[in-house]
């Protein structure tokens, strides 16, 4: 049913390379150092194969990328129950670092907005601060296939920058949605924010959840099969910021992106799909990824609820 893809995106990257519109995140100032024009496709399939069109050396950090995957860590090492509970998988439809997100018992909505994402970091184990982060690096390999490097300058500035993230870190503690050591939870925040990876690897990601948890280049798990549905359901709902209703009813597909210009979709059983291109619209995702997975979801008619997605049909 996917034909010609080599073909299909040479030909989206021609196309949209020159699209200029939306600007490069500068609120965390070292964000604001990323190359405007940067721009690359990738594709792995679920049987591992693999395309790349562009600039696959590219490093950027994951940003909000991490957010589903700090989520699965946390969903496999203290459980569902306790994770959902505390963090909801409702749509806020606000912005990602919304102080209005908190339902009326101090609870964010999900965990693809920064309240909800340090309520997950919160749970993650370990003895130490960095056990603790070298756990969800360990964790982030398996999807990437590579461990990942802290990019330190992007790290430092987001913890120079990261006054809002403090608020809602207190506001939850106060609340007691989260226990223990607040610092060190923001701390962990603000380092998940900040691997880096590039486009190759992020298709991996995106097609190790359309492979039911194994990664398809090297044959890891890096999930458990029974949380899968865990993550794209609260990547569809909520994984394109304020921009998801929308992209549920145009492209419908589970995805997620970061403010540093990533951009992962999941075709379940299919494909993972990754863009890189930083500049944003005014939600915050990549303008060249919106348009890109959007023409190319279309092409092939990938939205989740198309005829051609469903079992009987492939
Ligand atoms: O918390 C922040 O400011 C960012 N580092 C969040 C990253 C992002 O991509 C937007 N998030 N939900």
């Amino acid at each position: 049913m996917i034909q010609d893809l080599a073909q299909t995106l040479e030909a989206l990257y021609n196309r949209y390379r020159v699209l200029n519109t939306g600007k490069v995140a500068t609120y965390i100032p070292e964000l604001a150092k990323a190359d405007p024009d940067s721009f690359c496709i990738a594709v792995t399939m679920v049987d591992g194969t693999r395309h790349v069109v562009g600039d696959a050396e590219c490093a950027f950090t994951l940003q909000s990328i991490s957010k589903p995957l700090v989520f699965g860590h946390a969903l496999t090492t203290v459980g569902r129950n306790i994770v959902i509970d505390l963090t909801g998988v409702e749509p806020t439809g606000r912005s990602f670092s919304s102080m209005v997100g908190l339902d009326e018992i101090g609870r964010p909505l999900n965990p693809m907005v920064n309240a909800g994402a340090i309520v997950t970091t919160s749970l993650l184990p370990g003895r130490t601060a960095s056990e603790r982060y070298q756990g969800l690096r360990a964790a982030i390999a398996h999807y990437t296939g590579e461990l990942p490097e802290l990019d330190q300058a992007v790290y430092e500035s987001e913890k120079r920058t990261g006054d809002r993230n403090r608020a809602l870190g207190y506001l939850l503690k106060d609340k007691g949605t989260i226990e223990g050591d607040i610092d060190e939870h923001l701390e962990l925040y603000f380092k998940s924010c900040s691997p880096l990876t590039n486009t190759p690897q992020l298709a991996n990601t995106a097609a190790t959840l359309a492979n039911f948890g194994v990664n398809p280049v090297t044959g890891h798990r890096a999930l458990d099969e029974t949380y899968i549905k865990d993550l794209l359901v609260v990547m569809l709902m909520n994984g394109m910021y304020n921009y998801a209703g929308r992209w549920a009813y145009e492209v419908g597909i589970p995805a997620k992106s970061g403010v540093s210009g990533g951009l992962m979709g999941v075709i379940p059983g299919v494909m993972g799909i990754a863009v890189y291109s930083p500049r944003l619209d005014e939600y915050g995702n990549s303008t060249r990824g919106l348009a890109a997975c959007r023409e190319l979801v279309e092409k092939y008619k990938l939205h989740i609820f198309d005829q051609n997605m469903l079992p009987w049909k492939r």
